[in-house]
């Protein structure tokens, strides 16, 4: 299956997509790393793996619909039939969404629907939460929602703050986005009813 991954800046997840093609019987992709700031570290991640790069800025762009109509093409281009938001930093526009329905799949650092939006490690550490975690979801127009495909729960400790938190959330983030793409690449995942089943069963209720 044909991947297109969508980055802002430092690619972790995107570097960990690119090495789970080390792993056996891995059959995903890449084959298009695309970024809106000319700069991101991710690029020269995927640069070194050999995966061809673009570069699409949304300052050169009227508005949010023709940005991400010049993306939809450049992903279509490429031939990708699963898109990865790793770490892209923009809010996408409904058309894009709905094109791209249950083809584009996103990585959040909580346990979702707890803790959407930004600064989540500092939020939970100032909710005295003793358990967060990672997501990974079917992409929907209202931000942070949409069908669950895998979680991961990390402990928060004493003494934690946001930075050794987000250390520790990453690490599972690392194990479960290339999971999540696998799984979706082998035909395990489906959505029925606004709620994904992996092989045929509901693993992680939406709430
Ligand atoms: C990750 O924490 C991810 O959950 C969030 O943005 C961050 C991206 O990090 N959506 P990286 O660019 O993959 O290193």
């Amino acid at each position: 299956m044909k991947v297109a991954v969508l980055i802002s800046g430092r690619g972790s997840n995107l570097q960990a997509l690119i090495d789970a093609a080390e792993a056996p019987y891995w059959t995903p992709e890449i084959v298009l790393v695309l970024s809106n700031v000319a700069d991101a570290q991710g690029l020269e991640r995927a640069e070194k793996a050999g995966i061809p790069t673009a570069v699409i800025n949304h300052k050169d762009f009227q508005d949010r619909e023709t940005f991400d109509a010049a993306m939809t093409d450049a992903i279509e281009a490429s031939g990708a039939e699963l898109v990865c938001l790793a770490g892209f930093m923009r809010l996408l526009s409904t058309p894009f969404i709905k094109h791209w329905k249950n083809r584009l799949i996103n990585i959040h650092p909580s346990r979702l629907p707890a803790f959407k939006g930004l600064d989540v490690h500092q939020r939970v550490l100032d909710a005295g939460e003793k358990i967060t975690g990672c997501t990974v979801h079917f992409v929907r127009p209202e931000m942070d929602t949409g069908p669950i495909i895998i979680q991961a729960s990390v402990p928060v400790h004493d003494g934690d703050d946001a930075d050794t938190l987000a250390a520790r959330v990453l690490e599972q983030e690392h194990r479960i986005y290339p999971q999540a793409v696998r799984m979706i690449a082998e035909g395990r995942v489906t959505v029925g009813g606004d709620q994904a089943l992996i092989d045929g069963k509901i693993l992680y209720p939406n709430e």
